[in-house]
């Protein structure tokens, strides 16, 4: 019995550290490719640009699906799910609307799309930090 409880115990530890990593790892990589977009816009290099879409991409994949989403939300706030998620999926669409710029060599609109990013970081921050 009480090895079946430490079991649960460890098994609970576990699976709760892995969903802190879901978080911290996907706003870890879009927070170095947002950095990366910017120091590449700031110095007029493309590649840094390019690298750094790739990482918030992959980061905005991992923290995109709404069962995940809520699990991080104040439980005053669980309601605003829907919202959290349609920031997650502009992030998304951001994306791929500042690769598309960058292949067209329109880069104005490519930091427009970069601008956007950031305002649906803080429109999800906002829910998760009663801002
Ligand atoms: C769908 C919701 C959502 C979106 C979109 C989102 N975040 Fe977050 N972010 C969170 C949550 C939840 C936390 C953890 C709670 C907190 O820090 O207030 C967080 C925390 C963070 C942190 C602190 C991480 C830590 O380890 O404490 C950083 C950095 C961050 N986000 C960067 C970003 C960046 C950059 C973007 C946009 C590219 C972004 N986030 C978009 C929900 C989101």
């Amino acid at each position: 019995m009480k090895l079946l409880n430490i079991l649960t115990a460890a098994v609970l530890t576990v699976s709760i550290a892995s969903a802190e990593d879901v978080m911290k790892k996907s706003m870890s990589l879009m927070e170095q490719g947002m950095t990366q977009i910017q120091q590449g816009f700031l110095n007029n290099n493309v590649e840094l640009i390019r690298s750094g879409s790739k990482l918030v991409k992959e980061g905005n994949s991992l923290f995109s699906h709404k069962d995940v989403i809520v699990q991080y939300l104040p439980k005053d706030k669980k309601h605003m799910v829907n919202v959290a998620a349609k920031a997650a999926k502009r992030i998304d669409l951001d994306v791929t609307v500042l690769e598309l710029n960058l292949d067209d060599k329109a880069y104005i609109n490519a930091a427009n799309a970069y601008s956007d990013i950031l305002n649906a970081c803080a429109r999800c921050h906002s829910i998760v930090r009663s801002w």
